[in-house]
């Protein structure tokens, strides 16, 4: 066989079947990680729960494979709510995030009985306060706290340092002010603290040191206020394998140690342990997704670079121009031939920018072979364009060797839908 094989089936087949470019999910994939996220942390720890980043990869499928596999969801907009809603998803399981949620999206959150709110300034609250009072419920938020941590990956994906319009910076003041007014309010119950530090994280140091300084701030809230912290929310972060060098590291590499700090932290300053909470997004789907496309012109600049173009590009997978994203590529139709060439992997796009790869060792390719880019399955097709009116590609998923489509592919007729 010279075809790659991705999750038992062969992709080139899938390309034919269901035309390129095309998003390819592995649900064995996904199992696998909810089934270790089941063992190592949820039923290791009690008192523990586990939300998907839905921003990494939704649609109405991937949130029915998450409620069958019996973790939370964590949604950041009044759209992923409403695919979470649309298959019913236990709301109690649904974490809402975002900062800057608007009275619209909170009046459906609040309506259909969210199981948290992440109130992300200071402000929120009274919104939230309003909008629960008039449909007579009780809201169970969180804090987002921004613990001051600097970390090592793009600035871009980068959420907890001081300087980031997401969360409560944390000075006494600004947390003094946060926890009164909460608990000042009829139809606001405040559990207790979220924080989230950033994203493709390879080392578990910097979630170590946030949840050292949450526990912190747990004590001062708890001298100050006399309020005992229910429920310190960690988020997610944690990285996955692109290109070499790189590993994803076991669930437990981060939460053991985490969950460590946690006691050590909550016994050193006195504090009866939380309920803690992880969201992982990437981890969870990142490496189960590839793309697959069709090598169209190819492009030979003698003595300085072959461009190789594919079907698609930035509007499928916008992360190597936006954060200069590493892939890994394999060329689906010629697996066992040699790498005698360096390439670079471009898209369609009228953007110098639209570079998939650079410089990718493959065998001699020619128009019409199918490339596989890997570990495409978090924030590719979440983050997809129209960009040049480029219709959307359909997502395939994979299970015990069989294919199902659970995206169809856009058409021209479907970018239209809107224009009046
Ligand atoms: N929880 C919160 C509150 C978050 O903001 C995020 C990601 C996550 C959980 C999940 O993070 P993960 O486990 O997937 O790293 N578009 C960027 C990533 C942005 C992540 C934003 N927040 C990218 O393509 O790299």
């Amino acid at each position: 066989m010279n075809n790659f094989l991705f999750a038992g089936c062969d992709t080139v087949e899938l390309a034919k079947k269901y035309k390129t470019p095309l998003y390819v999910m592995s649900e064995d994939y996904i199992i696998d990680r909810c089934a270790e996220i089941r063992g190592d942390f949820l039923e290791k720890y009690p008192r523990t729960m586990a939300v998907y980043a839905s921003k990494a990869f939704l649609t109405k499928e991937m949130a029915r494979i998450i409620k069958r596999e019996g973790l939370g969801i964590d949604v950041v907009s009044g759209g992923e709510l409403y695919t979470a809603i649309k298959v019913d998803f236990p709301m109690d399981k649904i974490i809402f995030h975002g900062n800057n949620k608007t009275i619209e999206e909170l009046e459906l959150a609040i309506e259909n009985n969210v199981g948290r709110i992440v109130v992300d300034h200071i402000e929120e609250i009274q919104l939230i306060e309003d909008i629960a009072k008039k449909h007579k419920k009780k809201v169970k938020i969180l804090f987002r706290i921004s613990p001051g941590l600097d970390i090592q990956t793009h600035k871009y994906i980068q959420t907890g340092q001081v300087d980031s319009k997401f969360g409560i910076p944390l000075t006494e003041e600004t947390i003094e002010t946060a926890v009164k007014k909460a608990l000042s309010m009829e139809n606001i119950e405040l559990l207790g603290f979220h924080f989230h530090i950033g994203s493709q994280l390879l080392e578990n140091d910097t979630h170590i040191k946030a949840i050292r300084i949450m526990i912190e701030l747990m004590k001062v809230v708890k001298d100050k206020f006399g309020f005992i912290t229910k429920e310190l929310n960690t988020g997610g972060g944690y990285g996955i394998h692109y290109v070499e060098g790189e590993k994803r590291k076991s669930l437990s590499y981060f939460t053991d140690s985490m969950m460590k700090e946690v006691e050590k932290s909550c016994e050193d300053y006195g504090l009866e342990r939380p309920l803690i909470i992880i969201e992982p997004g990437r981890w969870i789907v990142g490496e189960a997704g590839i793309t697959l496309y069709t090598i169209g012109a190819i492009k030979e600049i003698p003595g300085i670079r072959t461009y190789v173009s594919v079907d698609g590009g930035m509007p499928d997978n916008p992360r190597p121009s936006l954060y200069q994203a590493k892939y890994d590529a394999v060329v689906a139709n010629k697996v066992n031939e040699e790498a005698t060439e360096t390439v670079t992997i471009a898209g369609k796009c009228c953007e110098s920018g639209d570079i998939l790869i650079w410089d990718l060792k493959v065998p001699r390719l020619e128009r019409g072979d199918i490339l596989a880019v890997l570990s495409t399955g978090a924030y590719n097709y979440s983050m997809s364009s129209n960009y040049n009116r480029i219709p959307r590609p359909a997502v395939v998923m994979l299970k015990d060797g069989k294919d199902r489509l659970i995206v169809k592919r856009e058409s021209y007729e479907d970018l239209l839908r809107n224009d009046i």
